[in-house]
């Protein structure tokens, strides 16, 4: 019989869902990355840790790493998931979230979500009595910036002191990874074209998360500018999941903050060359950049799977709130 390693009844974070970065505490950031870091070593002591658990996962825009890794992480955990498409329609549309939610609460254990609007994830956890997990939204990307600096802090052996220039569009993985880094102590930098700033309220939010935990935001848009001496460079997709009808029009204006040789040789001498990843080669970042010895991206892929271990265990674990 495979063994189950029962999680300590001390391990507890301070949140029921996972909605934004901004919820987590530093110490909720150390509980995951620990749990994460033995899940990774030993899945198998892990395998019953989530057994006769039942996950909806409700996905508006499509997915490749998050539907796999929460599928494959709920399965290997002793639980099931059931995807829900919701493409279309789109959540809130055939029946209201708080319908949605009060169905759920009676089947299943825990509701991982991605939407378009920000504000239906927060509705299905304000009217569901189980544990809701952004899984992407327009705004953040939590699962996300968690897993990154977990996996940046596996090749750095820390965290404190690190600076991580972000290039491109100020978007939902820009935001999410602005609050957690900077209450990880880490220096995020952030260029953007004008006009395409993270949001100026996430900005201030990401500081004074920063204030606690040592790191901060600093804004650019000079690219060159921004990643020197950054020991992490980072890139996205210059139009994300519902930009798409602009992507033509945003190729141009964000040409000049192409992640390329020349960007890297700009940072520090070890710097890693990070993506969340799906990747547009040859638009944000080259072939050269993506295939280098510097660049971590299918390790940040992979970490996906332990991280969201870890998450799933440390709110599904105690059963319905
Ligand atoms: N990085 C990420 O969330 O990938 P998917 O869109 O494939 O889930
Ligand atoms: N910013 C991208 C991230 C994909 C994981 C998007 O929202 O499409």
């Amino acid at each position: 019989m495979t063994p189950v390693v029962a999680m300590d009844q001390q391990e507890q974070v301070s949140v029921r869902d996972l909605i934004s970065d901004a919820e987590l505490t530093r110490s909720d950031l150390k509980l995951i990355f620990e749990l994460a870091e033995r899940v990774k070593a030993s899945p198998a002591a892990y395998a019953g840790a989530l057994a006769g658990k039942q996950l909806a996962m409700i996905f508006e825009k499509p997915s490749l790493r998050t539907r796999t890794t929460f599928e494959v992480g709920m399965t290997s955990l002793g639980g099931f998931a059931v995807y829900l498409e919701h493409v279309k329609p789109r959540l809130g549309e055939r029946e209201s979230i708080k319908d949605v939610a009060r169905n759920l609460e009676r089947w299943v254990d825990g509701v991982v979500a991605r939407t378009f609007a920000h504000q239906a994830v927060v509705e299905l956890a304000q009217n569901a009595s189980i544990p809701v997990i952004n899984a992407l939204t327009d705004l953040f990307h939590p699962c996300q910036a968690i897993s990154d600096f977990f996996t940046l802090k596996e090749k750095h052996g820390r965290l404190r002191g690190l600076t991580l220039a972000f290039v491109g569009d100020g978007n939902n993985v820009c935001h999410s990874l602005m609050v957690t880094g900077a209450k990880l102590g880490v220096t995020v930098r952030v260029a953007t074209p004008a006009g395409f700033e993270p949001k100026s309220e996430i900005v201030k939010e990401a500081r004074a998360a920063g204030r606690a935990g040592g790191g901060t935001v600093q804004l650019f848009h000079d690219p060159l500018e921004a990643v020197a001496g950054a020991q992490a460079v980072y890139t996205d997709v210059w139009a994300s999941m519902g930009q798409e009808f602009a992507a033509h029009l945003r190729a141009q204006v964000f040409a000049s903050f192409q992640v390329n040789d020349a960007l890297m040789a700009a940072a520090d001498r070890g710097a890693v060359f990070m993506h969340c990843l799906p990747a547009h080669r040859g638009q944000e970042v080259t072939d050269s950049v993506m295939d280098s010895s510097r660049s971590i991206v299918y390790d940040q892929a992979e970490n996906r799977l332990h991280v969201q271990k870890a998450i799933l265990m440390l709110l599904m674990q105690n059963g319905h709130r």
